[in-house]
């Protein structure tokens, strides 16, 4: 006979102590299969909490490489109940299983008593501290219901918890790496100003935006950077390119700036400092690496951060970029290394504003001597990095 279990939750987010009950059920009760249920409502949504559509697509990306593991997503029946006739409707020959958080189990103990659709189900139920689980069982049994306990961690709390971590623009280490990813590129958990920015600016630059958030994700994953920080700050590295330079220049000039400072004559070096002055102030972003990376997204600086170098680079590569002369280069260096995909795409920016007869600011020179410093006469250990870098400077000859 097939041993079916199901999971419902909220899985907001889901986390590696979901999957991990997973496993352990499948295991001990030997099971064929396990289908994740994320509940649709039935709750007072918190306020951080992500829609339904975003829960199972988590969820989804979660269990990717899970064996025997699956999503109930489209054909998810709105409550616990339903979900549970769902499974004996569709598991008819199964003999049945339930993995139930104990406190969400407590609190649907009353409704599934006597029920028709909970018979012969076994309810396994994660504990966590301070779950009175053996008062749970006694109920239980009391109600009909045959409930036990599987030793496990806090599921509920580390939801909140991995919620608020997000929010406060960090990777919560307990969330699998396929939901982080997913939670990172759709902004979830996170003050959302996702229409103010938006309207704030053109729909190329709006599409460009979105481009760089995905590139900054995909750079964090490969080079060990803060998927969070990294989309946040892709979300608002442009977010004052479209403004008039004149307000540009005021708001850095209210703001301390220097007014012989180089950067005070070009909109383009501009709109990095003032979008990192709006993310703060507008926005409420108070990551000062985010906020860093937001502000040199164009020049760079000379110690550039693992985030600064994410932006940096993503900005140049993103898929809807058109193309341009580096391009291609930038994006081979990118798969290789950062520091020389960013010096690429830095001698790329010098050359044209050169050709065209005008003067490559001084932090950008600054950048860029940095950078070949980093190299030093160590050089790349890949020697296509080296012929790269060769075609643009006589530093690396
Ligand atoms: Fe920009
Ligand atoms: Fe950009």
């Amino acid at each position: 006979m097939r041993r079916v279990g199901i999971f419902p939750g909220y899985f907001d987010p889901p986390l590696k102590c979901h999957l991990d009950a997973a496993e352990t059920v499948m295991n001990k009760y030997a099971l064929d299969e396990i289908i994740f249920a994320p509940i649709i409502a039935g709750r007072e949504e918190p306020k951080d909490s992500s829609g339904y559509a975003d829960r199972v697509c988590m969820c989804i990306a979660s269990i990717v490489g899970k064996k025997n593991m699956r999503v109930m997503s489209r054909e998810t029946p709105s409550g616990l109940l339903p979900t549970l006739k769902w499974l004996r409707k569709s598991c008819a020959d199964a003999r049945l299983f339930c993995v139930m958080d104990c406190s969400l189990f407590s609190g649907a103990m009353e409704k599934l008593a006597g029920k028709n659709a909970c018979r012969n189900i076994v309810f396994i139920c994660p504990q966590k501290n301070g779950d009175e689980t053996e008062i749970t069982r006694q109920n239980a049994m009391a109600c009909g219901l045959d409930m036990e306990p599987l030793a496990c961690c806090s599921m509920d709390e580390a939801e909140s918890d991995a919620r608020h971590t997000v929010f406060s623009l960090n990777d919560p280490e307990c969330m699998p790496a396929g939901a982080l990813k997913i939670c990172a590129l759709k902004g979830l958990y996170i003050q959302d100003h996702y229409q103010e920015v938006k309207n704030g600016m053109s729909e190329h630059r709006w599409q460009h935006t979105l481009g760089v958030r995905g590139s900054a994700v995909d750079l964090a994953e490969k080079y060990g950077g803060s998927l969070i920080k990294c989309a946040v700050a892709a979300f608002y590295h442009d977010c004052a390119k479209d403004m008039n330079p004149k307000d540009m220049r005021k708001i850095l000039l209210d703001h301390g700036a220097d007014s012989h400072d180089e950067i005070l004559h070009s909109g383009a070096m501009m709109h990095g400092p003032v979008g990192a002055i709006l993310a703060e102030e507008k926005f409420h972003v108070y990551d000062k690496e985010v906020l860093d990376a937001i502000r040199y997204h164009t020049t760079g600086r000379e110690e550039m951060t693992l985030t600064d170098l994410i932006i940096f680079v993503a900005d140049a590569i993103e898929p809807n970029r058109q193309k341009y002369p580096g391009l291609n280069a930038i994006r081979a260096l990118a798969e290789i290394d950062l520091y020389a995909a960013a010096l690429y795409a830095l001698y790329e920016t010098r050359d044209y504003v050169v050709e065209r007869g005008k003067i490559f600011h001084l932090a950008g020179q600054r950048t860029i001597a940095a950078l070949e410093a980093r190299f030093g006469n160590d050089r790349h250990p890949d020697p296509a990095v080296m012929a790269l870098l060769r075609e643009k400077s006589s530093v690396f000859h």
